[in-house]
């Protein structure tokens, strides 16, 4: 199948290499010049375990291609998928103007029947739209579909999960589009979903919206935890065993971040706002996240008492492990609070310190090479990310370091009754 995929962040870059993988010929399209000639020259702007050889090799050997040229792209394809940013607007709605300005280019571009494929996060009704802006610019006045077909691979897993989809949803009636998708995801082996093109929409939203809800959860009765003394771990194991519930999912943290659950829940929120209906849970599942942030910070200030003038090491900066992602992360939120308080910190992430560069002030932050020289003077060490290289911290040498030997784990990596017997005062979210 000839397929082009319009933007190449994080899911169209992910998404074009494994669909050239299993032997489709694929054409990236990015409108950045730069991002393109990176790629062309085997480059990679992302960090994504797996992505950087699959893409070289693919490239080697005449399946994937790129391109800033959308025209190219869709002169050069059957199917075309849209993975374009759709950022969140300040008032929790979803920027769609990428979206609009490529079904146009789109068709301007189309001189043959193409299946216009939207991969992107969108409000339910926007397949909607995006045919109708196809139809009336398209000047070729050619036959077209516009189908849904959301993604759900987690950044840091991108490529596995991509390569192993649990499922495969694809939100069109028309049987033209159907065995389209039929034919470029039969080498995956998944099952496939066909729905309508408002459920698929709907299918994505719901889904991160239920797995924030699934930390929230966890993270509120991590509070429960706390306050009685029992062990939240073991909380989640005993009702994660129940296979209605799922052990996934129920690691209860500082909160969640990203670039996806924050925006997707105030984007599902506010589209049911405007369908009259008030989704008052999951502004619960918000405010349970940002308090879970407010409790952590507490803990570290209840303990130092005054944080001016204080050095606290931080362990992480990317949202999540496996990344180099920092947009929405709670590790960089955690450091951006310390600071404002008069603290200075030492920091380190395997990954994603550049990036972090970008969002934390000069002043005031020490980027560490060596996660095991973070805790020098520090007056305390916080664990903000859950890299499981952490895991392996040399912990007598950090103990050793610090002013006083006190970690506040917000990942819950290291084990309460070891740390206390390594000399550590150790604190963790709902143990
Ligand atoms: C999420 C979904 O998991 C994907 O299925 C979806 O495709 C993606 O959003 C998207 O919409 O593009 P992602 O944002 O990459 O994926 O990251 P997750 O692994 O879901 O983690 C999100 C946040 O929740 C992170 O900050 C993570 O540390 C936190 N988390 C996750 C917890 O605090 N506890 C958990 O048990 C799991």
């Amino acid at each position: 199948m000839n397929i082009a995929i319009i933007g190449t962040g994080y899911v169209g870059l992910v998404t074009g290499t494994c669909f050239a993988e299993v032997g489709h010929s694929v054409i990236c399209v990015d409108c950045d010049e730069a991002k393109v000639k990176l790629l062309q020259g085997g480059g990679i702007p992302i960090f994504e375990p797996g992505l950087e050889e699959m893409v070289k090799k693919n490239v080697a050997e005449g399946r994937l291609n790129f391109t800033a040229s959308t025209a190219e792209g869709v002169e050069k394809s059957d199917v075309i998928f849209i993975a374009v940013p759709t950022p969140p607007l300040e008032d929790g709605a979803v920027d769609l103007s990428y979206i609009e300005r490529v079904a146009r280019d789109i068709a301007n571009a189309m001189t043959s029947y193409k299946v216009v494929v939207d991969k992107s996060t969108v409000p339910v009704k926007t397949g909607e739209k995006v045919a109708e802006t196809i139809k009336r610019y398209c000047k070729a006045d050619c036959e077209f579909d516009v189908i849904s077909n959301p993604e759900f691979l987690r950044e840091g897993f991108a490529v596995e999960d991509l390569m192993n989809p649990d499922r495969i949803v694809v939100g069109t009636t028309s049987e033209k589009p159907k065995a389209a998708m039929r034919e470029i995801y039969e080498p995956f082996n998944a099952p496939i979903i066909f729905t309508d093109i408002n459920s698929a929409e709907l299918i994505k939203h719901a889904a991160n919206s239920f797995l924030a809800m699934k930390i929230s959860y966890i993270n509120a009765v991590a509070a429960i935890c706390e306050a009685t003394g029992a062990n939240v771990e073991e909380v989640a194991t005993g009702i994660g065993m129940d296979e209605r519930i799922g052990r996934r999912f129920l690691n209860a943290s500082l909160g969640f971040g990203g670039s996806c659950f924050p925006k997707d829940l105030s984007a599902f929120i506010r589209i049911s706002d405007d369908l009259g209906y008030d989704f008052g849970l999951l502004k619960k599942v918000q405010e349970i996240n940002a308090e879970q942030m407010d409790r952590f910070l507490k803990k570290i200030t209840d303990t130092l008492w005054i944080l001016k003038d204080k050095t606290i090491g931080v362990l992480g900066l990317a949202f999540k492990q496996n990344t180099d992602d920092v947009r929405m992360s709670p590790a960089i939120e955690v450091c951006q609070r310390l600071l404002k308080e008069g603290a200075t910190l030492r920091v380190h992430d395997p990954k994603a310190m550049e990036k972090a560069k970008e969002l934390l002030p000069a002043e005031g932050v020490t980027y560490v090479d060596d996660m095991d020289s973070v805790a020098e003077g520090c007056d305390a060490l916080v664990v903000a990310t859950e890299w499981p290289e952490f895991k392996e911290l040399n912990l007598a040498k950090t103990r050793d370091a610090m002013t006083a030997p006190l970690l506040f784990d917000g990942r819950n990596l290291f084990d309460p009754a070891e740390m206390e017997q390594l000399g550590f005062t150790y604190k963790s979210i709902g143990r």
